[in-house]
């Protein structure tokens, strides 16, 4: 990796850090996503169970840490740091894209770190739809998972991203054949992941028709990149005024989640501005299968190990008191329990053709 690539990671972490990278005017929509409380919840608090299985592995806690980072000696610090918290929790993480280290070996440490700090955890191995369309091949993936000895890979889509940075690349055509190939030749499963600007129910068909394994929708409403290229670009520039225009841009989290999981048939991983254990309550409430938190991580783990094993606790504490306010014993239960869809997600939804009613009429009454 070049100094250049170097500094523009280094960059990416500090302007998340400083929390200047969320979201300005659009939000995630679960503010419009409310639980019926029960005033009879028919379980005992002490006997709610939070875990789940989902890729036949089980989670403590439906939750993992998005991809972030590697390829630098911070990054390794940062990978070490949730590695050890995801390991001491049974969790699971992504590492941030790999195609660094698969340049220039000497950057393996970077990463393969998570694998020593987490023998156990569930890790999932990352890199660019757009490295696949330009060099990257299926070998290159299978290094990539090797590198972590990653239980999956996530293939990241990020034409946002892309479009607002200067040594972007933009030539996407051709991404789909290429992620269909990927899904048929690798024995891990794939996950496709936006980088929070959604994935629509159109394009939720087309991956799962190209035998992608799961979908992370990384909806708009959290971290913002087209805002962390605002900050590294020239005031004036075009990309400065690029990045301020598309700094909003994207389908919000919640609509992203409700489009994607009535769509496809394969699990639906919640992400993009997932900021406590209520929004992950929410996710599953409305069928997701886990929910993925990124900055606040970023946040917690150059602090160290145990301030991200204490948020991350603090998250699955939330999860399990929302579940008993809903009379939920089980995770699965939450997408039995009603909620009600309100205010601009409703709206988007209904316009869309989709149902919204439904998730109000669930259990008896
Ligand atoms: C500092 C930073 C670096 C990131 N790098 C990657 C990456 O290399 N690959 C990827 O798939 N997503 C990357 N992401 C995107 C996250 O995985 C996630 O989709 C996005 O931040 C939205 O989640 P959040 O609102 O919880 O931060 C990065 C996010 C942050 C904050």
């Amino acid at each position: 990796m070049g100094k250049q690539t170097e500094n523009r990671k280094a960059e990416h972490i500090s302007i998340c850090l400083d929390k200047k990278a969320q979201a300005r005017k659009i939000t995630t929509g679960f503010e419009d996503i409310q639980f019926v409380h029960r005033a009879l919840p028919d379980v005992d608090k002490e006997r709610i169970d939070v875990s789940t299985k989902v890729f036949g592995y089980k989670f403590s806690a439906p939750l993992i840490i998005g991809a972030m980072t590697g390829g630098t000696a911070e990054a390794t610090r940062i990978n070490a740091a949730i590695a050890e918290a995801v390991e001491n929790l049974q969790l699971g993480m992504g590492v941030g894209s790999q195609r660094a280290a698969i340049e220039n070996p000497k950057l393996t440490e970077t990463y393969s770190v998570v694998r020593k700090k987490a023998p156990t955890a569930f890790l999932i191995a990352n890199i660019g739809g757009i490295q696949l369309v330009h060099g990257c091949d299926v070998k290159e993936v299978k290094q990539a998972v090797e590198m972590i000895d990653a239980d999956a890979v996530a293939v990241h889509l990020n034409a946002l991203h892309e479009m607002v940075q200067p040594e972007g690349q933009t030539a996407f055509k051709g991404v789909l054949d290429k992620i269909c190939e990927i899904a048929g030749k690798l024995d891990k499963p794939v996950i496709v992941k936006e980088t929070g600007a959604g994935i629509a129910a159109e394009e939720a068909k087309k991956l799962e028709k190209a035998g992608v394994k799961a979908i992370d929708v990384a909806g708009a409403g959290g971290t913002s990149f087209a805002a962390v290229e605002y900050y590294r670009s020239e005031t004036g520039s075009i990309q400065h005024l690029l990045s301020d225009i598309f700094w909003d841009w994207g389908i919000p989290t919640v609509a992203s989640l409700i489009e994607t999981a009535q769509t496809v048939k394969i699990p639906v991983i919640a992400s993009g501005g997932v900021r406590t254990g209520m929004d992950i309550a929410k996710s599953l409430a409305l069928n997701a299968c886990l929910g993925s938190v990124s900055q606040p991580s970023l946040e917690a783990a150059v602090k160290g190990d145990e301030a991200t094993e204490r948020i991350l606790s603090l998250l699955v504490e939330e999860l399990r008191n929302v579940m008993f306010l809903v009379g939920a014993e089980k995770v699965e239960d939450l997408a039995e329990a009603p909620i009600v869809v309100m205010g601009k997600t409703a709206e988007w939804l209904k316009t869309r053709g989709f149902n919204v009613e439904e998730y109000s009429r669930r259990g008896a009454r």
